[in-house]
């Protein structure tokens, strides 16, 4: 009963989609277990590039079930227009399976999350207003509508009215907005939502259990990342679910025990988009060069992301958070014209060294880095495929991560193609 989780170990944008697709082969299941529509991977296929955001990228293999577990958001516009994109492109959807308990993302989270970024003021979040937080909020206060809803008209009608009685008071009397209109809200969601995505609605635990039973290998896909777990990140500064490899279990609906393989995505340097601490970030010269050449632009946002130094500290704590089995490192190829790179390796707080992440926040805020430097390559990776094919100094890089993390690295990534990877572990 092999099961895998790919978690994203720093901020986000790591490139877990070129990970996932590469193990796919392997895979009969692909599994997203939380987040929504704030996701974003990018996949080259063929020198065609696919965004996506909600389905799995496992969808462009057939003989892949992707599936939507019910930890996720989902808004089901998006949905459809996902999946129309897609079959417009040659790629059949069909066979993908979303969770009946998954949470709907509706236009009022959308608008909330957006009013609420604008009320905060300086002190915002940077989310991507796209109404995870909102919908999450909802599913925690017991007073969400979930997508076996869309199923049954009187319900979805009811629960909708219900809810929309607070939603429509908070926008009016808090934000001095226009409310919505819960019959035409209803109206259109169940003439033109509902149909459309009743035939992806399945009882996803079973057929995920039954993958297993069958000896499959299922592959649990994380969005976002465990520097923006809702418990582990750098509250407030995350998403409101749990990237990190224990999400899979609740999110999917599996016990830890079918769990044997963590592989932790991470970049060979860090980034980070909206707010919050990040004691690597540069704001220099160099920073600006890695957002030029790693194109450290959100996929659907298009925000710049906050660039840094790879921070062994951070690795250290996800490592321990996720089990992660092994690291696969992305973007290794960025640096491939610079003559030296920085690894933070401890934090210095008021004095004091600290190896490990400090368990109070306020450390973190004020956490200077304590660096090592390397040597760089100067040398075009973008054709190496084999370890031996790496020049002395990359390899002296990625090993020295592996020290410094204490796991091995699987794969490396050495551009954005999908076969532009090195095996790196023996
Ligand atoms: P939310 O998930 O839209 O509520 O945003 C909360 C925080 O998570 C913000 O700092 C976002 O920039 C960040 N975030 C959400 N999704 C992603 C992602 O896929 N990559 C990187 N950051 C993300």
């Amino acid at each position: 009963m092999p099961a895998t989780v790919v978690v994203g170990t720093q901020w986000g944008d790591e490139g877990k989609g070129k990970l996932t697709d590469l193990i796919a082969k392997e895979m009969q299941l692909v599994v997203r277990y939380q987040g929504g529509h704030n996701a974003g991977h990018t996949l080259v296929v063929d020198g065609e590039t696919f965004a996506l955001q909600l389905i799995p990228s496992s969808v462009l293999y057939d003989h892949i079930t992707p599936v939507i577990g019910n930890g996720v958001v989902v808004d089901p516009v998006v949905l459809l227009n996902e999946i129309d994109v897609l079959e417009a492109r040659g790629v059949d959807c069909s066979n993908m399976a979303v969770s009946g308990n998954a949470h709907l993302i509706l236009p009022y989270h959308q608008e909330l999350d957006r009013l609420i970024e604008r009320h905060l003021g300086k002190n915002k979040l940077g989310t991507t207003k796209r109404g995870i937080g909102p919908a999450y909020a909802d599913k925690a206060s017991r007073v969400g509508l979930r997508v076996q809803d869309l199923l049954d008209p009187e319900i979805f009608r009811e629960k909708l009215t219900a809810v929309l009685g607070e939603k429509n008071l908070v926008l009016a009397k808090v934000y001095n907005r226009l409310g919505f209109d819960p019959d035409e809200l209803a109206d259109r969601y169940l003439d033109e939502v509902a149909p459309r995505v009743a035939p992806y609605v399945s009882d996803t635990v079973s057929l995920v259990h039954e993958s297993l039973e069958r000896g499959e290998h299922v592959l649990f896909e994380g969005a976002q990342a465990t520097f923006l777990d809702l418990d582990h990140g750098t509250y407030p500064f995350v998403t409101s679910s749990n990237p990190v490899s224990g999400g899979a279990c609740v999110g999917a609906g599996v016990g830890p025990r079918h769990i044997d393989r963590v592989i932790g995505i991470a970049k060979a340097y860090v980034t980070r988009v909206g707010s919050g601490p990040m004691p690597t970030e540069l704001f220099d010269e160099t920073g600006e060069r890695i957002v030029d050449l790693g194109h450290e632009y959100g996929v659907n946002t298009k925000r710049r992301r906050r660039p840094g130094w790879f921070d062994a500290v951070m690795l250290r704590h996800a490592v321990r958070l996720n089990s992660l089995t092994e690291i696969a490192i992305t973007k290794l190829d960025i640096f491939d014209t610079f003559d030296t790179l920085k690894v933070c390796v401890a934090y210095e707080v008021d004095g004091v060294r600290h190896e490990h992440l400090p368990y109070h926040q306020s450390d973190l805020h004020r956490a200077v880095p304590v660096y090592e430097e390397l040597p760089g390559w100067n040398t075009d990776l973008s054709r190496a495929t084999e370890r031996h094919q790496l020049p002395p100094n990359a390899v002296r890089y990625l090993e020295f991560l592996e020290t410094q993390v204490g796991v091995p690295i699987g794969v490396v990534g050495t551009g954005p193609g999908r076969d532009q990877y090195v095996h790196f572990s023996a």
